[in-house]
């Protein structure tokens, strides 16, 4: 008996050595972490229960019979994040590349059926170069019913992705359809084909850093939702996005205890929007100020800065926060800041999280530029997700509601529950000056008469009161008040029930 455990021990030791000391010390050579080092981080101490330590692969093609490593290139199983259920697969790039093959697959495809059947969240850790070469189809195979998995559960458990290393190919591909994608500064790399394909192909000279280091896909590509310095921030940065997301979709939020007062008012934000309607001011120092404890959680912070996107709580229980941002470009409405809302809003509907819409948007962006690019179909993605959610919408106007996108930021008439607007409010088809000079073209030339005009149409519109007397607004609120009146429209809504007709699924403009 006492052999027997000690062979287990053996075996159990040479497992843990993945691809050997030598390509672990080449892998913190370059900064980074083991794959198991990382899940200790992930989870919660002592809590991992390893699953599929033994597998190997079954490929004879080019030697391969001869190089076995247990495990195969992948560390799954699963373990809790302050006491949650989480499960997890850490790609292993010190075997095999991390490559995928038959066997690889399996291992997580296992890991995602438990996570779903479970209904629990599943992390996914990649540092790896796609499919195993060697096995050709049946790696290929593999990828395709990790891909097929990844959509099953979309919607119905979180699925989180975090990219610690080169990637390429299904590594790319499967993170792409998970909820969020993680990526670590300086030594993690996101592409379809590596630089030498590109060389190859296109004759392009790129990088790997210039072709899809984590800049590129925080700022340009959006494929990304955030970056981090090193293997650990991004760990423990991930542990706290799971403490703001509901296990399924069918949970609820989760609660956190509150030590703050969730009638705290801020008298700081009565002054908080400038005397000059056109001088900006910074809308994160709202939300700041509205969420409990200043505890924010952006998502794609790098990228279309003039929309804001993240979770933050009130009374202890997540909520969404998606708010124009007047710093960058007015807080105008454009192609990018459009998909990245449309996304986020979708993600908080499909998990039951409360939307809270924070609005001052000029309209959207004019211009050839957004117009070739599909500006049409790109704000609509933001409209549709917005009139689709039926999860409770809290909406405050602090200053401009022009135009269209005063009906897309969760106005009462595609779906807004509760509708506030601050004194300060501005809620028109278009700005004063733009107005006058059309419906008073004639008068164009004489000054005296445009400033009046001007000033006439400031008094009437430039201001919550016309909404407000439709009942479009429900109350123009204090806004030191502001945390309070959310924090009771949330409780209210609470238990909100919403039906909708039976339908297969819904075509959103893509
Ligand atoms: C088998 C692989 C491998 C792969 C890397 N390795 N990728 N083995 N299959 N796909 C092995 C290497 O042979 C090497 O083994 C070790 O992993 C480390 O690789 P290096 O190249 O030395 O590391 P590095 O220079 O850091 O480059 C990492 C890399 C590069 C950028 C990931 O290896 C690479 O470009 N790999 C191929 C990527 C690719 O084209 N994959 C197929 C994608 S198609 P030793 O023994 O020397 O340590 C795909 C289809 C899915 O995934 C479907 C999508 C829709």
């Amino acid at each position: 008996m006492k052999d027997m455990l000690e062979r287990l021990e053996e075996r159990r030791a040479q497992a843990r050595l993945g691809g050997g000391e030598k390509r672990i010390a080449a892998q913190h050579g370059r900064g980074k972490l083991t794959a198991r080092e990382r899940i200790e981080l992930l989870l919660d101490k002592g809590s991992f229960e390893e699953f599929d330590m033994f597998v190997e692969h079954r490929s004879t093609d080019f030697g391969m019979e001869k190089v076995k490593i247990p495990g195969d290139g992948v560390v799954t199983g699963w373990g809790t994040v302050n006491g949650r259920t989480v499960f997890v697969f850490a790609k292993d790039f010190t075997v095999f590349g991390g490559s995928l093959s038959e066997a690889h697959a399996q291992k997580i495809i296992k890991i995602q059926d438990m996570a779903l059947k479970m209904r629990a969240p599943i992390v996914g850790l990649f540092d790896a170069g796609g499919a195993r070469i060697q096995e050709g189809v049946a790696a290929l195979g593999g990828y395709g019913e990790v891909f097929k998995r990844n959509v099953i559960a979309s919607g119905v458990i979180p699925q989180i992705s975090v990219i610690m290393g080169p990637c390429a190919g299904g590594d790319v591909y499967s993170p792409a359809m998970t909820d969020f994608i993680f990526m670590v500064r300086d030594r993690s790399y996101m592409f379809v084909t590596g630089p030498d394909v590109v060389k190859t192909v296109t004759n392009e000279t790129v990088t790997s850093e210039e072709l899809g280091g984590a800049k590129v896909h925080t700022t340009k590509s959006s494929v990304a939702d955030g970056a981090y310095d090193n293997d650990v921030e991004a760990l423990l940065q991930v542990r706290r996005l799971i403490d703001f997301l509901p296990a399924n979709n069918q949970d609820g939020v989760p609660e956190i205890p509150s030590f703050d007062d969730p009638n705290r008012v801020d008298d700081s934000l009565d002054t908080l929007i400038p005397e000059n309607p056109n001088k900006p001011y910074d809308m994160k120092e709202l939300i700041l100020k509205v969420v409990d404890e200043g505890d924010f959680f952006e998502i794609q912070e790098a990228y279309a800065k003039n929309i804001i996107t993240g979770f933050g709580r009130v009374e202890g229980r997540t909520v969404g926060f998606v708010a124009n941002q007047p710093m960058v470009l007015a807080g105008v409405l454009d192609s990018d800041a459009s998909r990245k809302a449309a996304r986020f809003v979708r993600f908080c509907d499909a998990f039951n999280i409360p939307i809270v819409t924070f609005e001052d948007v000029p309209g959207f962006l004019p211009g050839t530029a957004q117009e070739y690019g599909g500006l049409i179909k790109h704000g609509a993605k933001l409209l549709f997700a917005y009139s689709e959610a039926t999860v409770p919408l809290v909406t405050v106007i602090t200053r401009k509601a022009f135009g269209g996108a005063y009906d897309v930021m969760a106005s009462k008439h595609i779906g807004g529950d509760v509708n506030y607007a601050w004194p300060t409010a501005q809620i028109a088809v278009m700005g004063a000056k733009g107005a006058v000079e059309i419906i008073f073209r004639s008068d164009i030339g004489d000054e005296e008469k445009i400033a009046a005009r001007t000033k006439e149409y400031e008094d009437r519109f430039m201001s919550p009161f016309v909404a407000a007397e439709r009942g479009y607004i429900d109350e123009v609120i204090m806004p030191h008040s502001t945390r309070r009146r959310i924090a009771r429209a949330l409780a209210m809504l609470r238990h909100k029930e919403s039906e909708r007709p039976w339908k297969k699924h819904d075509n959103i403009p893509l």
